[in-house]
């Protein structure tokens, strides 16, 4: 099989990839049970890039509901060794309002109950992969470029505090979260990152904030209409960004 230039994993509000040509929607099970949906591979800037709706196509999957195991594991499966995500979140510092697409560089882990690891004890196998940095610098690096080509705007650095969701957090969450060095917050980052890197793949999260999380910024309520229109101004810029880093 040809290799695959990146794998895209759309969050909430990028369910598509207008851009990619050609496309051809592999479906199919994995050892870990069905991905979201079809992996959509194609053309983009002549290279070749697959695209998954984290959510699924119809955003039918709540956070704690996607099987991150199986979208991982069909991605490396076709071929893909470098993965960017898309994840929409909420900010909580001073940098990261609404619109704003960021690049973390670190994350915690506020999750529970999800399946987090290949290595469930089955066929004996340990492993305990470094995770000091859970985003790929070349990667990040390749982005910072890209968007640096493309004129496109990035908070470079950050910390991604991942929840379980669905709900939003409370004010105190969030309060809390702030004090441990968080500035973004989102439902979908973990164990996505943790599992990529245990396959080997490179991973890197480009974090598109949709609101102020509970208490920050203007402390408005948060509507998913909001969100959504957030996300869609904020993702204008990424068929330029994808360009740029395939080129
Ligand atoms: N919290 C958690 N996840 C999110 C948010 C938020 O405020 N906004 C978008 N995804």
């Amino acid at each position: 099989m040809d290799a695959i230039d990146l794998a895209i994993i759309g969050g909430t509000g990028v369910y598509r990839l207008a851009s990619l040509e050609d496309t051809q929607a592999i479906e199919g099970e994995t050892p870990y049970g069905a991905p979201s949906g079809p992996v959509r591979v194609g053309r983009l800037a002549g290279r070749r890039v697959a695209f998954l709706a984290r959510h699924g196509e119809g955003h039918s999957l709540p956070p704690h509901r996607v099987n991150y195991r199986a979208n991982l594991w069909q991605l490396e499966s076709l071929g893909a060794q470098r993965v960017l995500a898309i994840n929409t979140v909420g900010g909580i510092t001073e940098r990261f309002g609404p619109r704003v697409l960021a690049l973390p560089d670190q994350l915690i882990d506020y999750t529970w109950g999800r399946t987090s690891s290949f290595w469930d004890g089955e066929g004996g196998e340990l492993l305990h992969v470094d995770f000091g940095d859970p985003y790929t610098p070349s990667l990040r690096q390749a982005v910072r470029e890209a968007a640096a080509k493309s004129a496109i705007e990035l908070v470079d650095g950050g910390c991604y505090g991942a929840t379980q969701g669905p709900r939003l957090e409370t004010r105190a969450e969030i309060a809390r979260m702030r004090r441990d060095g968080c500035d973004l917050v989102g439902m979908t980052g973990m164990p996505e990152a943790g599992l990529a890197r245990e396959l080997g793949l490179d991973y890197a999260c480009l974090a598109v904030v949709a609101n102020w999380a509970a208490g920050c910024g203007d402390d408005a309520e948060i509507t998913l209409a909001d969100v959504l229109a957030n996300v869609d101004a904020a993702s204008a810029g990424l068929p330029a960004l994808l360009d740029a880093l395939l080129a």
